[in-house]
């Protein structure tokens, strides 16, 4: 038998190493590292089976045609078309957000489609599981359950059920014998994340992992894992309200532009197939400082409210704050707004917030959040009617941006009649829509003096 190893984890991001640190090289979290004896046995358990032979790649099938549709479109398109057979797909959120539910929800698709599918809980006793499937009509169905927490009865099951598609609610209440240490720590969590790799592949089945992460990271969490499986997805939300968002953070079967939009009700999660007309309501009208954008997410457009506030500040500093933008670039625009738009904010606070919850990082923004502050600061509104779109050099100038006639698109379908664009995207295909009138400029100044 080989020889008991020591390896230490860091345990806010997992960081591994042979000795014990004070400080994380890699998270820079103080005092974080835990150790972990590792026999022999579980260091890895390795491939079974035969070993694979070099192929031609046109001799690869295409894994494309065998996508299990969950026919939930939004996780659909997440996904990147469906649910890969084989593959391991980790759903990360704060604990209440909706995991289960998303997956319970699939669970009903997929065995109303006669994909056999099975739930297995660490977390919620059998009794449990049902309630909830009865709030989102599962009931009658024929998902195979399986409420336990050691990972050696689990893996048993998975094998002999032959199911299609599995669900593992969540990583941090399985536990396996192999390891002494407690379940939810760093060490079990890889473990069992690398085994359940290793059933995907050999049984080609494919396998969901539910990972909880806390807003402090304090718990050993997805983070560590990953690099270890194929696609990461994260669950966001606040629960503040029903607006659940669904972002892949990395996935090796699709794009991770795309985002999935959830509103929760009573009986359980419902696409939202219009997300612009969920970010624009409640949108005050005729207010100084807010102004409609509009955003890439993968293949779509989405139309959302960025709003701006300045203030006279009562510091030498004045206050700088960006919330669903990214800071610098605020501070950026705010020198380009200075300098050439002819506006001294330098006695202001300034506060840039994108409504609902979204985080935008297209530069198409920029000209955005400069209208939305010189809004607010002369205390004008912009005009109804009008989306703003268009990318801000340190010159002043508007730059062209990507998919301009999808934006526009979308504007005119949610009712917008004027659109502010950068006059290098100015084309045929443009002119030729009706109902919009767009207004190209090539500087801030000139689209200042426009709204
Ligand atoms: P859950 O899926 O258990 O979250 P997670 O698995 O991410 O921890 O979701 C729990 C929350 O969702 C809980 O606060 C209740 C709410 N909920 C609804 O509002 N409607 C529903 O139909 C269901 C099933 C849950
Ligand atoms: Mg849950």
């Amino acid at each position: 038998m080989a020889k008991d190893k020591q390896i230490f984890y860091c345990s806010e991001c997992g960081f591994e190493a042979g000795k014990w640190m004070g400080q994380c090289p890699s998270c820079k979290a103080w005092n974080s590292f835990t150790e972990h004896k590792v026999t022999g046995k579980a260091l890895r358990n390795g491939w079974a089976g035969e070993r694979p032979k070099a192929v031609r790649i046109s001799e690869v099938t295409s894994a494309e045609e065998s996508r299990i549709k969950t026919d939930i479109g939004e996780l659909d398109r997440v996904l990147g078309g469906g649910i890969v057979p084989g593959s391991l797909v980790l759903i990360g959120g704060a604990p209440g957000i909706g995991k289960s539910t998303l997956l319970l929800e699939m669970c009903r698709n997929l065995t109303g489609k006669n994909v056999k599918t099975l739930y297995i809980s660490g977390e919620e006793s059998l009794q449990q599981i049902r309630m909830r499937g009865e709030r989102i009509g599962i009931s009658g169905s024929e998902l195979l359950l399986l409420s336990d927490n050691s990972f050696e009865n689990a893996e048993e099951v998975i094998r002999s059920a032959e199911a299609q598609v599995v669900i593992v609610d969540s990583i941090q209440t399985m536990e396996t014998e192999n390891l002494p240490a407690a379940p939810g720590t760093v060490s079990q969590v890889r473990e069992i994340t690398a085994r359940l790799m290793v059933l995907a592949n050999q049984l080609k089945t494919s396998i969901f992992v539910v990972g909880h992460v806390t807003k402090e990271g304090t718990v050993a969490g997805p983070r560590t894992l990953e690099h270890m499986v194929d696609s990461v997805i994260y669950f966001e939300g606040d629960n503040t309200n029903g607006f659940r968002l669904l972002r892949a953070e990395k996935n090796r079967f699709g794009s991770t532009d795309e985002i999935g939009v959830f509103n929760m009700t009573d009986h359980g999660l419902e696409e939202v197939v219009n997300p612009s007309e969920l970010f624009l309501s409640g949108r005050p009208r005729g207010a100084s400082g807010s102004v409609v954008v509009s955003m890439e997410e993968g293949t779509r457009a989405v139309l959302v409210e960025l709003q701006a506030l300045c203030c006279d500040s009562s510091f030498n500093m004045p206050r700088r704050t960006a919330v669903g933008v990214d800071y610098n670039r605020v501070n950026l625009l705010i020198a380009v707004l200075e300098k050439r738009g002819g506006i001294s904010l330098s006695g202001a606070d300034c506060y840039v917030n994108i409504a609902g919850g979204l985080r935008v990082s297209d530069p198409s923004a920029d000209l955005g959040i400069i209208c939305a502050i010189a809004s607010s600061f002369r205390d004008r509104a912009v005009p109804e009617g009008f989306v703003i779109i268009g990318e801000i050099g340190l010159a002043g100038e508007i730059r062209g941006i990507r998919s301009a006639l999808r934006r526009v698109k979308e504007a005119v379908k949610m009712g917008y009649t004027d659109i502010l664009l950068p006059a290098s995207n100015r084309s045929r295909e443009l002119d030729e829509l009706t109902g919009v009138r767009l207004h190209y400029v090539s500087s801030i100044q000139e689209a200042l003096a426009l709204i």
